[in-house]
């Protein structure tokens, strides 16, 4: 029976455990895929699993040996990949951000999830959906991936690294026919900002949070269209709206990625 634009699909969902990701997966699952959901997280990926008729796998996405593994057991158990939504990310521990106290360790562990998780990601999944001659990818970055952010500057790089990598990629998966956006989404409510001060700050500029279900909604949109090398902010109030950038001086403009 058809129930939606995601029939016999297949998703991974990084960070399906909670907050954006399991919107996302249960969301995908609504509209007919079956959802790989994989997080770090067990116990709360494993229910999310569970609740919608998916797969929970454990995986940390800074580890590249981890994402063949489970690129290799979902074409195994399920045919192929064709959607992933590559959505981990973490918030340093600390905030605001005081940039020489900042620890080796902890700006590793950072760029291990936000930066290097998407590559990873990206890398793993690319081949499996050219055996399926196509393929959507959307990742999560941030209005810190458009903008800067005094605050968190390296949780900002970390997400402008995602930006760029999907404005960059849009053309040589095109001839694939894979897909790859990414969403920037301003405050939503969930346990990442419950890091250190982040949820006091955003409280005390009398911004409203956005729920989960509202990234979900631009994500599907962007999996099941046809744009790539797209960036999507995604603000309470306003919904999803493509950024255009501004050209560089003295560059010509780059040919659009399809
Ligand atoms: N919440 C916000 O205000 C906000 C705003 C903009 C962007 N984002 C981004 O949205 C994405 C999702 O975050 P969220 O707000 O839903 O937070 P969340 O904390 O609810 O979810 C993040 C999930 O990622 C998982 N995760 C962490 N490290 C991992 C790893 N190494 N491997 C696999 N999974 C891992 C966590 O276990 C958790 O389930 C992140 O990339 C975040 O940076 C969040």
């Amino acid at each position: 029976m058809s129930t939606g634009r995601f029939d016999g699909k297949v998703a991974i969902v990084t960070g399906g455990s909670s907050g954006i990701g399991a919107a996302t997966a249960r969301r995908l699952a609504t509209e007919g895929a079956h959802v790989v959901v994989a997080d770090v997280a067990d116990d709360t990926g494993t229910a999310v699993a569970a609740e919608i008729g998916g797969t929970f796998v454990h995986l940390d996405v800074g580890d590249p040996e981890a994402w063949a593994r489970v690129v290799a057991d979902t074409q195994r158990d399920h045919g192929g990949v064709d959607l992933a939504h590559l959505n981990a990310g973490i918030a340093l521990r600390a905030y605001p951000v005081v940039i020489e106290d900042l620890s080796d360790a902890d700006y590793r562990r950072i760029n291990g999830v936000n930066a290097d998780g998407v590559f990873f990601g990206i890398r793993a999944v690319v081949p499996a959906m050219k055996a399926r001659r196509g393929g959507a990818i959307v990742a999560t970055s941030s209005l810190a991936g458009v903008g800067p952010h005094p605050d968190d500057p390296i949780y900002a790089a970390t997400k402008h690294f995602v930006v760029g990598l999907v404005r960059s990629l849009g053309r040589p998966l095109h001839d694939h026919g894979i897909t790859i956006n990414a969403v920037c989404p301003g405050a939503v409510d969930t346990p990442l900002l419950d890091a250190t001060g982040r949820r006091d700050a955003i409280e005390a500029r009398g911004r409203p949070l956005m729920a989960g279900d509202d990234i979900a909604d631009a994500v599907l949109d962007l999996l099941a269209g046809k744009e790539t090398a797209q960036i999507y902010s995604v603000m309470q109030g306003r919904g999803a709206e493509r950024w255009e950038f501004a050209g560089i001086p003295g560059m010509p403009a780059m040919p659009p990625a399809s």
